[in-house]
């Protein structure tokens, strides 16, 4: 399944009449405003953390960065520390990086190469690629061990084309459940492994709650105010269509000014015939819930956002760019390295509020977020984490009441 060129065609309507909108939607209920606590609370922050972040499925690696059988890569920020490895059958393994001896990090490292195996730092017991434990020294000084109950502890893992996704609930739907029209919609992405190339990446520490970065991608009303200087000069703010989708994900267009194409804009191969030429009407993008944005620039050079919770007021943001077009060493490398660099400022710009926002709420000065009908995704993102949590179990004063139910289109 792909995009019927019915929804293409309405998507693009969205965008378009919403230039037109002069008042606010009358069928459309006032949104209630968000506690400010949220974004900064303690206790609910590790709700989100244990009961969100632990049980969806999260983007943590693009393929590329784990080329080689026997690359591993270290993924710390989540609840449980994560070690992604590339097996001999061109797969990808998630285990907790946990040694089944005493718990030793089996990786220290971000990234690296392990070879056939991975042995522990600490006593050096091995385990294979599969997790499998191996070996371990000294035999007797152990009564017969059960090598079999002592592999590594799995993690589910799965690839979405080039994308690595994990999940730490046992109990989670499959990734392309969970995905519900998202992936209806960008199914050709599954097939893109090997030409959707990871050309650039981006990872730094940000001093906000993770849903402050995540909010900013996710409407297009601050477009005009804070990339008046860059975005704001190809894009029309007020021609944003929004749908929102099933399970907490959302679609975006922000049109072009004047019916330009982004495609003159940008010199890369396309990728996808089932999204049509949307990618090229202006930013098109998807939110996967809880913290991924996937962003189109034209039709082949593509960047994902994930921000990720550290603490009440800290968060890792991270953005994987890529292309159609793989890094050469020639005039590609620069044409992704200049993309690359043309977005990442555009988020920068973003990421220069943000810090204010937060110390309003750090320090109490800020009650509730009024959101308006622009920013429902908003709104949506915090219903969504309020249903995955269990409501009952959100601090009362910081629940927000579902109100989206009727506006949810898939
Ligand atoms: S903790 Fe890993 S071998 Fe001892
Ligand atoms: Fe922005």
């Amino acid at each position: 399944m792909v995009m019927t060129s019915s929804l293409i065609e309405a998507v693009k309507q969205r965008a378009h009449a919403e230039r037109e909108r002069t008042s606010h939607p009358a069928e459309f209920p006032e949104l209630p405003p968000v506690p400010a606590a949220r974004y900064g609370d303690h206790e609910f922050f590790e709700l989100e953390r244990r009961e969100v972040f632990g049980r969806s499925w999260l983007m943590v690696a693009h393929v590329d960065e784990l080329p080689d059988t026997g690359d591993f890569r270290l993924i710390d920020h989540l609840a449980k520390p994560i070690v992604l490895l590339r097996t001999e059958d061109g797969g990808v393994n998630a285990f907790l990086n946990t040694c089944k001896h005493r718990g030793a990090a089996l990786v220290t490292d971000a990234a690296g190469h392990a070879g056939r195996r991975l042995t522990c730092p600490y006593h050096s017991w091995v385990y294979g690629l599969d997790g499998a434990l191996l070996g371990y020294p000294e035999t007797q000084n152990f009564p017969p061990l059960d090598k079999e109950c002592l592999g590594l502890t799995p993690v589910r893992c799965e690839t979405w084309g080039p994308l690595v996704f994990v999940n730490l609930d046992d109990g989670a739907p499959t990734l392309h459940q969970y995905l519900g029209q998202v992936g209806e919609d960008l199914s050709e992405l599954g097939d893109l492994a090997g030409r959707l190339h990871l050309v650039d990446r981006t990872a730094f520490d940000v001093d906000v709650n993770w849903k402050l970065p995540v909010d900013a991608n996710i409407e297009t009303y601050h477009v005009n105010t804070v990339h008046r200087d860059s975005a704001a000069k190809v894009l029309d703010q007020a021609a944003t269509g929004i749908q929102l989708l099933g399970q907490g994900h959302s679609r975006m267009l922000i049109t072009m000014q004047n019916g330009q194409s982004m495609g003159d804009l940008l010199p890369f191969p396309s990728l996808f015939d089932g999204v049509g030429d949307l990618p090229n009407a202006g930013t098109f993008s998807y939110h996967v819930f809880p913290n991924l944005s996937i962003v189109f620039s034209g039709l082949g050079f593509m960047f994902f956002i994930t921000n990720w919770p550290s603490g009440p007021n800290q968060s890792q943001y991270h953005v994987h760019f890529c292309s159609s077009v793989p890094s050469n060493g020639d005039d590609s490398t620069q044409l992704n390295t200049q993309f690359a660099q043309i977005n990442r400022s555009v988020l920068l710009e973003d990421l220069s509020v943000l810090p204010g926002m937060q110390r309003s709420i750090d320090t109490g000065s800020l009650d509730y977020v009024r959101l308006g009908y622009q920013e429902r995704r908003i709104y949506y993102l915090h219903e969504t984490i309020d249903r995955v949590i269990g409501v009952e179990r959100v601090p009362e004063e910081l629940r927000v009441p579902a109100v989206l139910g009727d506006f949810i289109e898939s």
